[in-house]
């Protein structure tokens, strides 16, 4: 395989590359940060700031990276060498570093659901679930169910574009949309629902002006679009210029909005139905496997079948999320190296599993690399991606912004470059320097015991 005589691989059809781009959105972070977000950030309140964030950080950006990857053609690495010169191509690496720390933690989130699914199975859920989560969060069992999740995604981004990521897709994703509104429905059925809606959408509107929150939904907004670490972009350059990206981006932000409100509007009532809002309050990363498990043993055989739902739909949205942050690290390798995508695979996919031995055996561990890599490195990648995009390449952009994009689309690329250049910097060069001083914070405490 070589670089000039190889044809790039890409998408068979554009649903398949919204739903890949919307895979890879939706995941973890809307299931499991973002209720307890919007919880902790003023209810509504956060919401608000939270869709004011996404329509003018998180489609500007997402454009970014999908205007760069479909005009380079190739992964971070290579379309930034490629479109801004030898000096922009290094900074390509941050992007696939951020994709194997990123993944090496995530792995570990998803191997606790797929463990939890295999407790509603074989077993039930544990009584003690504070207890129990503690006892399976970290070590050999994490260890084991990490391994496995990132065997599975692994599998599937050696199927290759159309017939790996594209296939799992059409079929995941669809599946997905569907169980969680269904479990949202039973959801509103449970006696106390409103007490948990009210909770998590009581709207406390002096949080609009607390800085604090501004900063969460930014860093909750680039995570859960995936922004930042150039999973976009490496999606972006499988595509041909029939696709409408304005439309796309604005398709795959609202999805994965949507899919991170209805998934509020199931967990809250759960938790409070069952007076579990102790459990949540005590521990964050944990609160979603403590909480929810317990409601779910509270119910009986019923729980255990919906629970097995519950849990289906974690790790579907886990792993169309891992397969673009492996896809990103594997991309890159093929470029750069010319590696054949099995081995590209493999190799980066069994780096990743080894460093993911760290956080499966420490949560505390596993808190600091979401800080550093899920929060401030996104918010820093996402930056360099406005800028190059903005300043280096608005001409490229605007072409690829107007190409195959329908007449209202077309109308709206001046504004939608606007607001790249003048809007997305200035605001996230501030969350990154408030992200700064809590990700220093949060290094200093964990290594001060
Ligand atoms: N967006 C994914 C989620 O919400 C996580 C993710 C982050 C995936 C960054 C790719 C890149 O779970």
């Amino acid at each position: 395989m070589t670089g000039a005589t190889a044809k790039r691989e890409a998408f068979g059809t554009r649903i398949g590359f919204l739903l890949a781009a919307a895979g890879s959105a939706v995941g973890l972070g809307n299931m499991w940060r973002f209720p307890y977000q919007a919880s902790e950030g003023g209810g509504a309140a956060f919401v608000l700031v939270y869709i004011v964030l996404t329509l003018i950080l998180g489609i500007p950006l997402m454009l970014a990276e999908f205007s760069i990857g479909r005009r380079g053609q190739l992964a971070p690495i290579g379309s930034l060498r490629k479109l801004g010169g030898r000096a922009w191509g290094p900074l390509g690496y941050l992007f696939v570093a951020v994709g194997v720390l990123i993944l090496a933690y995530y792995s570990v989130i998803a191997g606790w659901t797929v463990r939890y699914g295999v407790e509603a199975v074989f077993t039930g859920f544990a009584a003690s679930s504070a207890d129990h989560f503690a006892a399976v969060a970290s070590g050999g069992d994490a260890v084991a169910f990490h391994v496995a999740f990132m065997a599975a995604t692994v599998l599937i981004v050696v199927g290759g574009v159309k017939g790996g990521i594209e296939r799992a897709s059409l079929l995941l994703m669809p599946m997905l949309f569907v169980l969680v509104v269904g479990l949202a429905l039973w959801a509103a059925t449970l006696e106390g629902a409103g007490a948990g809606y009210l909770v998590y959408l009581k709207p406390e509107l002096d949080a609009v002006m607390n800085p604090d929150v501004w900063r969460a939904a930014a860093s909750q907004a680039f995570f859960s679009l995936s922004l930042g670490m150039g999973g976009m972009l490496t999606f972006a350059s499988y595509l041909k210029r029939d696709q409408n990206l304005p439309e796309s981006a604005t398709v795959v932000a609202f999805t994965d909005f949507g899919v991170a409100f209805v998934a509020g509007l199931l967990v809250f009532p759960v938790i409070y139905s069952f007076g579990l809002q102790d459990a949540v309050s005590a521990s964050t990363i944990g609160a979603l496997f403590i909480a929810v498990p317990s409601a779910f043993q509270a119910m009986g055989d019923w729980g255990r079948v919906v629970g097995l739902f519950f849990f289906v739909v974690l790790a579907v949205g886990a792993i169309t999320s891992a397969i673009s942050l492996l896809e990103v690290v594997t991309a890159s390798v093929m470029d750069e190296f010319r590696w054949s995508r099995r081995k590209a695979a493999l190799s980066t996919g069994t780096v990743i599993t080894l460093l993911g031995i760290v956080p499966a055996m420490n949560t505390d561990a596993l808190g600091l690399m979401d800080k550093i890599a899920g929060e401030f490195l996104l918010l820093a990648g996402g930056l360099v991606l406005a800028l190059f995009a903005a300043w280096r390449l608005p001409d490229e952009v605007r072409e690829e912004l107007l190409a195959g994009a329908s007449p209202f689309w077309q109308r709206q690329v001046p504004r939608i470059l606007a607001v790249l250049r003048y809007v997305v910097p200035p605001i996230v060069a501030i969350v990154l320097l408030f992200s700064l001083r809590e990700t220093v914070a949060a290094v200093a405490a964990f290594f001060s015991g």
